[in-house]
């Protein structure tokens, strides 16, 4: 019998991508995919019924309230979903590898180029319940947090990642201003799940950071993405953080990945790599092409 991987939030970006990957990179487990439809995971019941049908030895949970703005809206639900939901299937999974999904949204901005050893700071709701939840996990020794960046993608309900919003918004008309001086580690969704998968199965406990190589700006990630989608390049335009009102904006969240690269068979891509390498109009240009 092949060992099972539970994968939560799974008609989610990530977790989407995750379990549509899973017979390329792990064709020896057995992936059962949680949907919030399936299980609410913060209904206690149904989640210890969900732990004794599958009784899985790997969870990777990625169900989240991942929206910055919706847990502004609503911390109570944001900490719910993100705190209590996590304590909740930690401490089911206690006795087999358990793999957190947090944010490089855990630090402030302030520095950039963060290592797992530096301390956090968050600045907004989203960042607060995911520090505690790493917090959670940590209660195992045995359990891993990857703290994962800015992931382009394309998810099953097409409105997830930035890549998405950024379409959606230009399809409205909206103008985008993108700061030349907020800058990220993207990473292109398969990639990112390519690493989660060789990762978990290591059954490695601890902190990681995941990104992709290469440290961008908000507006030089715009001018990459609007290279390939050509119906945004007149909706964006240059901005500066200096001229934004608004809640707090982490402004340089990026992160150093060498502690997970040491782990894997590939490198980490940079975003602008990415994008040059996989030069293809068909197919997700977030993934690998079947062949490679
Ligand atoms: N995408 C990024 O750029 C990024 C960056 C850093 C960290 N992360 C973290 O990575 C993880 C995955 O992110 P993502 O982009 O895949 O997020 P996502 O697209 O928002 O997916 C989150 C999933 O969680 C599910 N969910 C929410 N509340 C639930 C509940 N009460 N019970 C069961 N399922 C519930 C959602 O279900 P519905 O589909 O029904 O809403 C959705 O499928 C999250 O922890 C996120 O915080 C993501």
């Amino acid at each position: 019998m092949k060992p099972i991987a539970l994968i939560t939030g799974a008609s989610g970006l990530i977790g989407g991508y995750l379990v549509r990957s899973a017979s390329r990179w792990v064709p020896d487990w057995d992936v059962r995919a949680v949907t919030r439809n399936e299980v609410d995971l913060t209904d206690r019941a149904r989640v210890q019924r969900l732990w004794d049908r599958h009784r899985p030895d790997l969870v990777i949970h990625c169900a989240a309230l991942s929206r910055t703005g919706l847990c502004e809206q609503d911390p109570a639900q944001a900490r719910l979903i993100n705190v209590e939901a996590t304590r909740l299937l930690a401490g089911l999974a206690r006795d087999v590898p358990f793999i957190f999904l947090s944010t490089d949204q855990v630090f402030d901005g302030a520095k950039g180029q963060y290592v797992e050893t530096d301390a956090i700071h968050p600045l907004n709701v989203y960042g607060h319940t995911k520090a505690e939840a790493e917090q959670v996990v940590f209660e195992n020794p045995a359990h891993a947090v990857v703290r994962i960046a800015l992931t382009a993608g394309t998810s099953p309900t097409r409105d997830r990642s930035f890549v998405e919003d950024m379409v959606r918004s230009a399809a409205k008309g909206a103008k985008l201003t993108l700061f030349t001086d907020e800058f990220r580690c993207p990473m292109p969704a398969g990639a990112l799940v390519r690493a989660l998968w060789e990762f978990g199965v290591q059954r490695r406990p601890g902190l990681y950071h995941l990104g992709g190589h290469e440290r961008l700006s908000r507006w030089e990630i715009g001018e990459l993405v609007a290279a390939r989608f050509p119906e945004l390049r007149s909706s964006i335009r240059p901005g500066s953080v200096a001229d934004y009102h608004g809640p707090p904006r982490p402004p340089d969240l990026s992160m150093r990945s060498e502690k997970i690269q040491a782990l894997l068979s590939f490198p980490l891509p940079g975003f602008r790599q990415w994008l040059t390498e996989n030069p293809s109009e068909s197919g997700d240009l977030w993934d690998y092409p079947a062949a490679r």
